[in-house]
């Protein structure tokens, strides 16, 4: 019996088609509320226990989502891996709008975001080990499960986490790059962290809605009308990875 698959939603998949509701819950942790209820229901006959992380109605900008009750509240109730979708401004090549990354690195330029659970005076000063920030194994999955499914993924990347709301200028898209980021978006971090501070299993599908600002077509600007059309087919595309995903692990 395998413990049900968390999937945190970003944004462009704020509802899991095909999941088979079976309930709602509204859940209160020691950190506040996470970002709605938890949806509890069965992909493919599959248990999984999915979270808009923005909010059902995308109200919660990426730098106000509480990650560490949306991390809580999904130990809490009984999930061992999660699977983050995020979408993601592109930047190494290869990587412009619709493609699909499974990404290996993290980088961290957010601030003034509750990021521990080993704060205060109760809790023993704990340094966790990050230096593969996304379990292999469930991005190794993951990878499995785009194969099977016939969806091309890009194997690896480096997700540099921006602050936001607001986009990157052009030079901090060129300092990331040389950086090493392959990629950026908003809501990698602390989330990444907080799941390896409670020892779940996490692991991303990021999906490229843009080129990063200054790139491609978009070295004049970001047009976000463009973004909503290639999150929608993209998004798609996701689902159906996850689909594979949970099939594959109901046989592991
Ligand atoms: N930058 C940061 N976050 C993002 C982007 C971007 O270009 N696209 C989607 N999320």
């Amino acid at each position: 019996m395998t413990t049900p698959l968390g999937i945190i939603g970003g944004s462009g998949l704020t509802q899991l088609a095909n999941l088979a509701v079976t309930r709602r819950e509204v859940v209160r942790t020691p950190y506040g509320e996470p970002s709605g209820a938890l949806t509890f229901g069965e992909l493919q006959g599959r248990e999984v226990i999915f979270l808009a992380r923005h909010g059902y109605g995308h109200t919660i900008a990426p730098h106000e989502v509480n990650y560490r009750a949306t991390i809580w509240a999904m130990k809490d109730a009984g999930v061992e891996r999660i699977v983050s979708v995020a979408s993601v401004g592109g930047i190494g090549a290869g990587l412009g709008p619709g493609v699909i990354v499974i990404p290996h690195q993290i980088l961290d330029y957010t601030w003034g975001r509750r990021s521990t659970y080993f704060e205060g005076p109760e809790r023993p000063v704990t340094h966790i080990d990050f230096t593969h920030p996304y379990t292999e194994s469930l991005r190794r999955s993951l990878l499995d499960a785009a194969r099977v499914a016939g969806e091309t993924v890009v194997a690896d990347g480096v997700y540099a986490t921006t602050q936001g709301p607001r986009l990157e200028s052009a030079a901090e898209v060129d300092r990331l790059e040389r950086d090493g980021a392959t990629m950026v978006g908003m809501t990698g971090m602390p989330e990444a962290a907080l799941a390896r501070e409670l020892d779940l299993a996490y692991a991303a599908l990021a999906v490229v809605v843009n080129h990063a600002a200054g790139r491609g077509d978009s070295r004049e600007g970001i047009r976000l009308e463009d973004i909503a059309t290639i999150l929608e087919s993209a998004i798609a595309r996701a689902r159906h990875i996850l689909e594979g995903l949970v099939v594959h692990d109901g046989h592991s």
